[in-house]
């Protein structure tokens, strides 16, 4: 769906943005660019909508050379949201959601349903929230409006940009959660930036890591945590490696395991889950089950020992 065919990006005075980049995102992905301040992905990222111009390469968009169209339509085809969303502070929360579908000159009740619409999905009330200006909005609510602006006009390509960096750590994980669920359900080509290698690894489908611009792996988080490819992804990785592996491994690895019982006793739980939070699940409660849910659908029981196996499993791996 995106392509980075060998994309450099000098700055003024040779200094490098992004360098030699070559990289594929694939329709329905998420892919995270993770690195360190001043790695380059917020210039990887804004070569995406043009917001800046390679100084060589070429970008492909659903096939399609980025170079060859106009930077202001490709952008209403790209959805952006960033960490200070810049919610214009004129401009009620309705209008804020409504600008793109506005400028592509959608007939006012359609922008109105899809305002709605957006509003529900990110779950704020729409009638409490239509006629308000950002300074009433709390950080999180904020941010909430930013994905939905981003999303308004079903573009297929979402750019995020540290979008949830500027929250505390427990709304910062609701959101993450939120944006997977409705990942899940509209399947969009994500590119989200991040220097969070715990974000980056429950957000990402694969993860791109950038060092002074250069592209050093790119791999599925258990992939990247269990085979480094050099030393430096070895260092980034650091200390918290094994706990990183429990938060990359989800549930769905006990999936054909699973069967319904009758009665599905203990806590309720989700197949996207992670063994991490399955772990601490089961130090919370004194619970021997977890109740498994894919939506609403019961799908079965897992047991703590089998938690436990699978996480030796993992020690044993890495
Ligand atoms: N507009 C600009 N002019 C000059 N240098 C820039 C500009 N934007 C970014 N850079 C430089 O490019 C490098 C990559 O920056 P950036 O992509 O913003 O990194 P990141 O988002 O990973 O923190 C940095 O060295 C930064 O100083
Ligand atoms: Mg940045």
């Amino acid at each position: 769906m995106i392509h980075f065919e060998k994309v450099t990006k000098f700055f003024p005075h040779q200094k490098v943005g992004v360098s030699d980049l070559s990289f594929t995102v694939q329709k329905g992905e998420i892919l995270v660019l993770l690195g360190r301040s001043g790695s380059g992905k917020t210039t990887a990222l804004r070569l995406i909508n043009r917001l800046i111009e390679p100084t060589s390469g070429n970008i492909f968009v659903g096939g399609e050379n980025i170079l060859d169209q106009d930077p202001i339509i490709l952008r209403r085809h790209i959805g952006y949201a960033i960490q200070h969303i810049g919610l214009f502070p004129h401009m009620t929360v309705e209008e804020n959601i409504g600008i793109v579908p506005k400028l592509l000159g959608w007939e006012e009740s359609k922008i109105a349903s899809r305002v709605e619409e957006l509003l529900v999905m990110v779950g704020l009330e729409p009638k409490n929230f239509y006629g308000l200006f950002s300074d009433h909005l709390s950080g999180g609510q904020k941010q909430r409006i930013g994905v939905a602006r981003a999303l308004a006009a079903d573009p297929p390509v979402i750019l995020m940009d540290e979008p949830f960096g500027a929250l505390d750590p427990i709304m910062r994980e609701q959101l993450q959660n939120e944006f997977l669920q409705i990942q899940s359900q509209i399947h969009k080509t994500v590119v989200f930036v991040t220097h969070d290698l715990s974000e980056a690894v429950k957000i990402g489908d694969r993860i791109a890591i950038l060092d002074k611009g250069k592209l050093m792996q790119i791999a599925s988080p258990t992939e990247l945590i269990q085979n480094p490819a050099n030393s430096f992804i070895d260092e980034f990785l650091g200390k918290e490696r094994l706990q990183l592996l429990l938060q990359a491994q989800t549930l769905e690895m006990f999936r054909s395991s699973l069967k319904p019982t009758k009665s599905h006793e203990g806590v309720k739980f989700s197949l996207t889950s992670s063994l991490m939070e399955a772990l601490v699940a089961f130090n919370q409660s004194k619970c021997e089950t977890l109740a498994i849910f894919e939506e609403e659908t019961y799908l079965g029981n897992i047991h703590r020992k089998q938690i436990l196996e699978s996480i030796m499993t993992c020690f044993g791996q890495s």
